[in-house]
């Protein structure tokens, strides 16, 4: 089969299209011929060895996968020929086949396309985490994210409100961005440049309920000063770079919380979350309430460019690679 392979931890511009063999299948494993794969921020720290896992090259990059089945276990809850999205968790999504266990696996709804279905599953379930579990989102609550052009940045503006969220402010770095960002369904949007004070201004003062942050960096105490009073600031990763630290007195003072959010710690130790997650997120993606991704689709063959989006911060929206 065709894949999408790191040999070399040097970055996503290494990043080569081999032939390499269809991966072998195990006992309960479900077998996906894949269409599309999904890419994220984690694959660009992947392609140096920077991410917290670290696989033996040579890996196949890409954490999420939409296809069809192939082959499933007799009591798995899908079928040979059903359309599904599938999470590999991380690397092995990049290729024509991939091989994963039921409970990763999502039967896709019929009014969404496999391009954009292949965007869905990792940040969408990261973001329904955010909101829902880590940051108690209440009915009617203001929801600004950080980075919100980009992969978990999108998924937080088409989500928020179908969770309940009342409004829900983006921050990008630029116009372009901005662009991209009302398309997939902020309420308001303000640019990096002096976003603090226009997001005072926008809440007549008060500020904001959560704050969903994928950055991180320099920005880090401007969000808790973005606070409502009972706030809360989600730590959700580390585009920016540096890993921000905080002074607790801010917290006492203001009445509010920085709360760590990392899903994938989570679903290794909730076994039945992500069904769970699925259960929910699911009828209002089938319904329309939450509109699916609308993803950059590469060619497989360029794959690293894929990646190198994600790394030099040109990517708007969920970045995709057509498979077949
Ligand atoms: N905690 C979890 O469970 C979890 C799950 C999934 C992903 N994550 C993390 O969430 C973060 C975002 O992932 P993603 O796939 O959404 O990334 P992405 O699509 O690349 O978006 C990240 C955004 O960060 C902003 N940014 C600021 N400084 C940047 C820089 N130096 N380089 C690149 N981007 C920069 C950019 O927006 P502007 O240009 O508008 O500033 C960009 O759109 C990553 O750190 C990832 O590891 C965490």
């Amino acid at each position: 089969m065709r894949a999408a392979q790191v040999s070399k931890l040097e970055g996503p511009e290494a990043i080569e299209v081999v032939e390499i063999p269809e991966p072998v299948s195990y006992p309960g494993g479900v077998v996906i011929d894949v269409h599309a794969a999904g890419v994220a921020f984690p694959d660009v720290l992947m392609t140096r060895g920077q991410y917290q896992m670290k696989p033996d090259v040579p890996f196949v990059v890409g954490g999420e996968v939409a296809g069809v089945v192939r082959s499933a276990p007799e009591d798995a809850h899908v079928r040979p020929g059903d359309r599904v999205i599938a999470l590999t968790m991380l690397g092995n999504a990049v290729a024509e086949v991939a091989v994963t266990t039921p409970q990763m696996v999502f039967k896709l709804p019929d009014n969404i396309s496999l391009e954009a279905g292949a965007g869905i599953v990792f940040n969408d379930l990261t973001v329904h985490f955010c909101l829902r579990n880590r940051g108690r989102l209440a009915e009617g609550e203001t929801v600004l994210v950080h980075g919100a052009a980009g992969g978990v940045g999108t998924s937080t503006l088409r989500m928020a409100r179908a969770l309940g969220a009342g409004r829900v402010i983006a921050v990008v770095s630029t116009e372009e961005k901005a662009e991209v960002a009302r398309a997939n369904g902020a309420t308001d949007v303000v640019l990096t440049e002096g976003w603090l004070a226009a997001v005072k201004e926008l809440t007549e003062g008060r500020g904001v309920d959560i704050v969903l942050d994928p950055v991180g960096g320099d920005r880090f105490t401007d969000s808790i000063r973005s606070l409502a009073p009972a706030g809360r600031l989600l730590v959700v990763g580390f585009t920016a770079g540096e890993i921000p630290t905080v002074k607790v007195n801010r917290l006492l003072l203001r009445n509010v919380e920085v709360v760590g959010a990392a899903w994938g710690e989570w679903v290794l130790t909730h076994p039945g979350y992500l069904q769970e997650q699925w259960a929910e997120v699911e009828p209002l993606l089938a319904s329309g309430k939450i509109a699916p991704p609308r993803p950059e689709i590469y060619p497989l063959e360029q794959t690293a460019a894929a990646v190198s989006s994600l790394d030099n911060r040109t990517a708007k929206g969920k970045v995709v690679v057509a498979v077949r």
